[in-house]
């Protein structure tokens, strides 16, 4: 069984990571009607990431006896100055994020609850590639500068990456 304290907080992360889901998506749809098409089908995928990270931590919390109670989702900004400006916002999120599931880590510890601990080791490593994933974008963009060329080949790069699950659109 675990803590209401530690549930409490584990449905306060259940939270955060719906809203990085939606704050990824309203980038998303920046990116689209900037048109980079594929920038913006890279960040759809983080937004399906964060759906993954947030069902995740619910499911642990009904696995362990808990009550998984939703709250609600604040509304995230929905336009930015550039590309770069959406992934250094998308990289800073992040560090946030990570010092989120540190805090989830050392109030584990603090427990002595030992599943939860060993649970969150898995967003500890996510949390390292979430980081570096952002700011590889971030260096790109800011070695592009404003050529247009240069661009527009990464957003064929980054049209590439798959789904994480079929878009509704594209499946049955
Ligand atoms: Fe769920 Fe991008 O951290």
């Amino acid at each position: 069984m675990i803590s209401e304290r530690m549930q409490n907080a584990l449905m306060d992360q259940v939270n955060a990571e719906m809203y990085s889901s939606y704050l990824y998506l309203a980038m998303s749809s920046d990116l689209d009607n900037k048109g980079l098409g594929g920038f913006a089908l890279w960040m759809k995928t983080q937004a399906q990431e964060e759906l993954y990270h947030g069902m995740k931590l619910y499911d642990f919390v009904i696995e362990r006896g808990g009550r998984a109670i939703l709250k609600q989702i604040e509304g995230p900004q929905t336009e930015w100055a550039s590309p770069l400006a959406i992934f250094e916002a998308a990289y800073a999120h992040e560090q946030k994020v990570t010092g989120l599931i540190n805090n989830l880590m050392n109030m584990a510890i603090e427990e002595k609850d030992h599943a939860t601990s060993q649970f969150l080791q898995w967003f500890i490593k996510e949390q390292v590639e979430e980081e570096a994933s952002a700011d590889e974008v971030v260096q790109k963009l800011k070695l592009i500068g404003d050529g247009g060329n240069g661009l527009f080949m990464l957003d064929k790069e980054m049209g590439a990456r798959p789904p994480l699950f079929a878009f509704p659109v594209s499946g049955a």
